[in-house]
């Protein structure tokens, strides 16, 4: 139930809002912190039966609260299961020839579990749990209560788990993850590969995602004053009406405060919620573009009963967005043609599970090529990527993963606008890509305009859009939807189009799909290698210069999203195996260039551009023909082999130019002149020697020490005049010392079956236990000790039980008995990391014990009791006794019982080899305070180390 209150604004003072800002910081309850760090994790899903819809807190397996998961590797999130995967040419090649999916069950279902305190002194809070994403299909568990399932791999799911939180004590949740299916038709990971949120809230606070904050002006032209339009939506989890009060205050970029206002809710009715809003002017604001990317920050400070209940910080950006059937997009008021990519969501070593620094890696790779805007293709993006681009000037395009105008696809629209409509980085909505099915029915269009009014209802300044893949049709979708997508089509099916339909605007949603290997200058599909000179395309499309010159040409376009940015793994189109990830991107998967990269940097930049492709490494090839290419905005480019020049040509605009050069070893080089006849660029590739040595540089400095931060490290082959070889593919160690560990690493070889990240691997011995022998007997229910759990007891006149009978032994309710058996271990079992015990089963409650230990005791008949016997077993043979009570029918213990014993973590050597002289390292911090040390090494190479220094930084509040 919402309410929608809409009261006049108030204007406080600026100085009282200033005043408000530290109090209510310091007293409002609200916590938002990271559920990342100490999950365990298990591969493999030995629970078929653990979900139970039967009875409330009946799930058993890992989804019991006492389940023992402390043999469990851990992991740190974002973690995507898929990268550990090996690939295998049976597998899907869409989705990177990963043996996960329908083929693959063994490798498709995982279990997560995470342990957490919760303070008594939280017990009058709310807790809500967020998932950013998992895939896929996720069910969670909080202390054995099943308390969500949600399918979609893309969207965020959040839960208010108050109710079966243990307050003053420990916590347990448990997610099964099931990748066996797929939603997209590109690599998608598998697991926990977005971030976890506990937020504390109190029972009056702030809804999720209730804050929406826009600026409008008059006629959508940022001239004169902003008005800023506020709106925050209380959500009254108390039992009884309440009221509340909203302040707002506002930050601008330049620190000062600078607005400020609020209402009140006079009643809002227990388990209501309400919409506050207001309104206030900025005048001469500051706006928000890709060049100049400036934040405000408001403040939302929630009062009741005289106090400071809730306070959230949200940034945002003052712009406006519009388009325009003939000027095409307008930002600020004024044209602005989109430079814009294409991208999945996976980056080299990672997957999908990309670190929010290493988001901003590459945010900043695009920008470098002068890449505006980024399209989350196709799929909702993570927020620390929106974060990414508000913060750096890019936008976005928000995508659905699907069209659908049914209930549960509106829901999670709903959901994600909410979510992301305070970006000033999102703007535009695309309610789907190439919905070749049904994409031109009425039906369609239908769904189309669910969707397009949804997204105006809740954010009436952005527009829509869909990723078209027709030409000249103006059916189903197309017919209505706000902006016109083209995926592909150049030539007379736009301008027909448009000359049709002019009052729809345009926008090149998706072009390109050249193909191109990073380095590699001759096609050799069986290798996975094709030409990277912008000569090759499939068959839908064309070259970066053909369909750049078509677009450049037609404002009323607005430009497009090439694609792709980066490549990814999967579609390893126009090759199959042994490629197993794209070749379209403008960037390898790890950021390097590819050719293309300096033809967008040359027409979508300003300043001169000069790049020379191929290399000039060609031994054997003396003599022979090699197209050079000069990528540049020069006016004219004069190109060199040896100091002789080998002509002069006049560039046209947004094209390229290209001489055949008879090879010779030596240096290649180029002039690049401006109008007047100056020389504004220059270029040269040499012809290197063989390998010398290694190089590695970070991206940074310095990292912060918070267990979070990443450096990305270029590891390159150089040669003996420290240039680097082109044609190096050495395998090279990394050895990492200090306050780093390595999460990742590649290469940008869509050829390359190397692994991109290196765990410890853990030995396991089974040891089944031995026949058991019972009797019915008197126990004391309780962890006082079991005379007969003493190795010297005697059994012998007791009864013999053996795995496979019938293990209902205890016929008459209320009735107990003590089972006993034996386990022999070796000196190396119990020299280990640890123990565990499995039973097949207890009916109705057992009390559990090792060599005369108690281990723990199991209340639920219809789950597998474990426990850890970490240090308990010795070598020789070890008893085990359970006092069982049978409550209810017959009862007994499963003699189907397992001892496990774990070695030592082995930790695996981190490598990589090269892909034409380059690969990439990816380094997190610690906690830990001093320096990051990397080595790497190559047989033959001389060495290389790097130092990081780590910043401390205050330990950010997270869940212990
Ligand atoms: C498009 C599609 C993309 C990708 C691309 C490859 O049609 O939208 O997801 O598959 O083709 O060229």
């Amino acid at each position: 139930m919402t309410y929608r209150i809409l009261l006049s604004a108030f204007l406080l003072r600026a100085c009282a809002a200033l005043l408000i800002t530290p109090l209510a910081a310091a007293a409002a309850p609200r916590q938002h912190l990271p559920l990342d760090a100490g999950w365990k994790f298990h591969l493999g899903d030995e629970w078929p039966e653990a979900l139970r819809l039967d009875k409330a807190g009946a799930s058993s397996g890992p989804a019991a609260q006492g389940f023992s998961d402390s043999y469990w590797r851990v992991v740190d999130l974002p973690h995507d299961w898929a990268i550990e995967l090996p690939f295998d040419s049976a597998a899907d090649g869409n989705h990177g020839f990963k043996a996960l999916g329908p083929k693959y069950p063994q490798n498709s279902v995982a279990w997560y579990r995470r342990a957490f305190d919760v303070p008594a002194t939280d017990s009058d809070n709310r807790l809500w749990l967020t998932f950013d994403g998992v895939f896929r299909d996720a069910t969670v568990w909080v202390n054995g209560w099943l308390v969500r399932h949600h399918e979609g791999g893309y969207y965020p799911f959040r839960e208010d788990i108050t109710d079966v939180v243990n307050f003053g004590g420990r916590n347990t949740i448990a997610v099964r993850v099931d990748a066996s299916k797929f939603e997209g038709w590109f690599y998608e990971g598998a697991g926990i590969y977005r971030h976890v949120w506990l937020e504390k809230t109190a029972p009056l606070a702030i809804a999720p995602d209730g804050i929406f904050v826009s600026a409008e002006f008059p006629k959508n032209i940022p001239e004169g004053p902003a008005t800023i339009q506020l709106r925050t939506t209380l959500l009254n989890k108390h039992r009884a009406t309440t009221n509340a009060e909203v302040r707002w205050s506002i930050v601008a970029p330049d620190g000062r405060t600078v607005e400020a206002g609020g209402a009140k809710a006079p009643e809002i009715p227990a388990a209501a919620s309400v919409e506050l809003s207001g309104r206030t002017t900025i005048q001469s604001p500051a706006l928000w573009s890709p060049e100049n990317p400036r934040l405000y920050q408001l403040f939302t400070t929630v009062f009741s009963g005289g106090k400071v209940v809730d306070r959230q910080e949200t940034a945002f950006g003052i712009r406006t967005v519009a388009f325009d059937p003939k000027l095409g997009f307008l930002l600020n008021g004024k044209r602005y043609e989109i430079h814009g990519t294409c991208n999945h969501q996976d980056h080299a070593g990672v997957g999908a599970a990309v670190p929010d620094a290493l988001q901003e890696f590459r945010v900043k790779r695009l920008k470098e090529f002068g890449c505006n805007a980024y399209r989350a293709s196709h799929n909702p993006p993570t927020p620390e990527l929106l974060d990414a681009c508000d913060r750096l000037g890019m936008l976005v395009m928000d995508e659905s993963r699907l069209l659908g105008g049914d209930t549960e696809n509106l829901r999670k629209w709903e959901e994600l606008i909410r979510r992301d409509r305070n970006h000033p980085s999102v703007f535009i909505w695309s309610i789907g890509n190439e919905e070749f099915t049904v994409q031109d029915t009425p039906q369609a269009a239908k769904a189309a305009l669910a969707m397009q009014d949804l997204a105006k209802r809740l954010d009436p300044l952005r527009p829509v859009t869909y990723a078209a893949p027709e030409g000249d049709v103006f059916q189903g979708i197309n017919s209505v939807i706000e902006v016109r997508g083209w995926n592909y089509h150049l030539g007379p099916q736009v301008d027909d189009y448009h000359a049709a339909h002019p009052n729809q605007p345009n926008l090149g949603t998706e072009q390109a799909s050249v193909v191109g290997t990073r380095g590699i200058y001759a096609n050799d599909y069986n290798r996975g290698h094709v030409n990277a000179l912008d000569l090759v395309w499939p068959g839908w499309e064309t070259t970066a210069e053909s369909w750049w010159t078509f677009f450049a040409e037609r404002p009323w376009l607005s430009g497009a999203f090439v694609w792709t940015g980066f490549d990814y793994r999967g579609e390893p189109s126009p090759c199959n195996w042994p490629s197993i990830s794209s070749h379209f991107g403008i960037l390898d998967t790890c950021g390097f260039p590819k050719d293309s990269f300096y033809y967008y940097q040359s027409w979508w930049t300003a300043n001169p551009v000069l790049h020379l492709a191929p290399h000039w490494n060609w031994p054997g090839r003396e003599g022979q023909p090699i197209l050079v290419q000069a990528l540049s905005n020069c006016a004219a480019v004069e190109l060199f082999l040896n100091g002789v020049s080998q002509g002069k040509q006049a560039m046209k605009r947004n094209s390229k130019l290209f001489w055949p050069v008879k090879y010779a070893p030596g240096t290649l080089s180029a002039k690049g002149y401006d109008g007047a006849g100056k020389v504004v660029a220059e270029a040269k590739v040499e012809t290197t020697g063989g390998a010398a040595r290694i190089l590695l540089t970070p991206d940074r400095t310095t990292v912060n020490a918070d267990g979070q931060d990443v450096a990305v490290f270029t590891v390159a082959a150089l040669d003996a005049q420290d240039r680097v070889v082109p044609l190096a593919q050495n395998k090279v160690n990394f050895v990492i010392e200090g306050a780093g560990q390595i999460i990742g690493v590649g290469n940008g070889d869509p050829n390359c079956h190397d692994p991109d990240t290196f765990f410890p691997t853990q030995s396991v011995r089974n040891v089944a236990v031995g026949d058991w022998r019972w009797k019915l007997a008197k126990i004391p229910r309780n962890n006082s000790a079991l005379p007969e759990s003493a190795m010297a007891f005697d059994d012998s006149a007791w009864s013999i039980l053996k795995n496979g009978d019938d293990p209902m032994t205890i016929e008459a309710p209320n009735t107990a008995a003590i089972y006993r058996a034996y386990v022999t271990l070796t000196a190396e079992d119990v020299s280990g990391a640890g123990a565990q015990i499995r039973f097949a089963g207890c009916d109705d409650e057992g009390w559990f014990f090792v060599n005369d230990q108690f281990v723990g005791e199991w209340h639920d008949w219809a789950s597998q009791p474990s426990f850890d016997l970490k240090n308990l077993l010795r070598a020789g043979d070890n008893v085990i006794a359970v006092g069982v009570f049978n409550g209810y029918g017959r009862g007994g213990l499963n003699p189907g019982a397992e001892v496990s014993v774990f070695g030592k973590p082995i930790p695996a050597p981190w490598s990589r080899s090269l892909f034409n002289g380059l690969a990439q390292i990816i380094v997190r911090s610690t906690r830990d305070a001093g320096e990051i040390k990397l080595t790497a090494s190559a047989e033959g190479l001389a060495p290389a180390t790097a130092v990081l220094q780590t910043k401390p930084c205050p330990p950010r509040p997270s869940v212990p």
